[in-house]
């Protein structure tokens, strides 16, 4: 299945060969650890090969493994994909296959909290130099580049604060130097940011977010644009055990099959909240890219084809207690980590206390919002009481 099929073609049908499965619509769940081989001869080659199809252990990969990654590589239009555990997993298994003692690597300063924790924890104690960047430096990222720069880290929009990264410009820096770029695309999945067509050589995706979509699986995927680097991460993975569960998979290949209309409305409920939010008076400022008068909108509006339910809000000053009563009392937007699922959630965010290459300057506190499937004059009905306390307790 090529790019040439529009995406939600591409969702309804990749990964999955009926003719090949006695008809049935969707593939079957191999669990497996132990492969059995009917030759000394078809041993050998099975250890010998990563290509799909020849399978030498559970770990390595599986027809179920093989039908979820067959089906991001279709939607991002990349050589292939490889999965993994969770979304961190992800993260982890692209840097650390990509790096080595002595590189030097530039990550966005917006990056996902524990993206940040691992270079800064794992990746510094392998000897790997890290630092940070403005997310908005554009081309000027090539005045960081070092002789040892080997990778520049990209997420856009950002955690938090959804800053959207001019990702053509400093993949095309990072390219005339050699130097591989690697994105977190899971706001937009592939749906929405064509990471490949925009100079990404890697992508990332805590598919436990929308791929997954129902809150009930954690799985990470890696993509990869051409062969060799995809050889690259795969030996990798191989060598360092990553792998995902076979239900897990295939809950996340399920997911793909409505990922585009559950964005889509993801898209319009998110709209309408993030439009009211923004007329009113206890709110600074709304961080949604879709939106306009948002920062980052004219940059979002020119590289992305839509917008998912993740952003957040600047509230105009209040205290700790003002936000905690507005967040404790909430019926429909529950706190909880992660996003992506069909359900809506709402947390307090403190990006001062992440960032170390920017400041973060802002009227009041953090809040962010995953707007889910829910009717939003609801939703807008739970935030309206929410503001009632907000006020009642200042
Ligand atoms: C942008 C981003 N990347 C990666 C991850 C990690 O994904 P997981 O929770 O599946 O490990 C998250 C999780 O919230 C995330 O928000």
């Amino acid at each position: 299945m090529t790019r040439s099929r529009r995406p939600d073609t591409v969702l309804a049908h990749a990964g999955r060969h009926p003719r090949a499965n006695h008809g049935m619509v969707n593939p079957p769940v191999y669990h497996s650890s132990t492969v059995l081989w009917p030759t000394v001869a078809a041993m050998d080659q099975a250890h010998a090969s990563l290509e799909s199809g020849v399978y030498s252990y559970g770990r390595v990969g599986s027809p179920t493994s093989e039908a979820f990654e067959e089906a991001v590589a279709a939607l991002e239009g990349g050589h292939g994909a490889i999965s993994v555990s969770s979304g961190l997993a992800a993260v982890n298994l692209a840097l650390t296959a990509l790096l080595k003692a002595g590189d030097h690597v530039l990550i966005t300063d917006t990056a996902y909290g524990p993206t940040r924790r691992y270079a800064d924890s794992v990746l510094a104690r392998y000897g790997v130099e890290v630092e940070y960047y403005d997310p908005l430096a554009g081309e000027g990222i090539q005045e960081l580049f070092r002789a040892n720069t080997q990778l520049v880290y990209l997420e856009s929009p950002g955690s938090l604060t959804f800053e959207v990264q001019d990702v053509p410009a400093i993949t095309a820096a990072a390219r005339t130097r050699g130097i591989l770029s690697v994105l977190d695309n899971t706001w937009a999945t592939p749906l929405f940011f064509d990471a490949f067509g925009h100079g990404v050589d890697v992508t990332v995706h805590a598919a436990t977010k929308y791929m997954v979509g129902h809150s009930d699986a954690m799985m990470g995927v890696v993509g990869a644009r051409e062969k060799r680097t995809w050889l690259k991460l795969k030996t990798h993975a191989v060598q360092a055990g990553h792998c995902a569960g076979p239900d897990d998979l295939y809950l996340a290949q399920r997911g793909l099959r409505t990922m585009g209309v559950r964005l889509q409305r993801h898209q319009e409920n998110a709209l309408k909240v993030a439009r009211w939010l923004q007329a009113r008076p206890e709110v600074a400022q709304v961080l949604y890219p879709a939106l306009p008068g948002s920062p980052g909108h004219e940059m979002w509006a020119h590289h992305f084809t839509g917008a998912s339910g993740l952003f957040s809000i600047v509230l105009q000053p209040a205290s700790a207690g003002q936000v905690a009563a507005m967040l404790d009392g909430m019926e429909l937007f529950q706190m909880g980590a992660s996003w992506g699922g069909y359900e809506s959630l709402i947390l307090p965010t403190h990006p001062e206390k992440i960032r170390t290459a920017t400041h973060w300057k802002a009227a009041g506190p953090g809040v962010r919002l995953h707007v889910g499937l829910e009717d939003p004059a609801d939703l807008i009905a739970d935030l309206e009481a929410g503001f009632d306390r907000l006020r009642a307790a200042a």
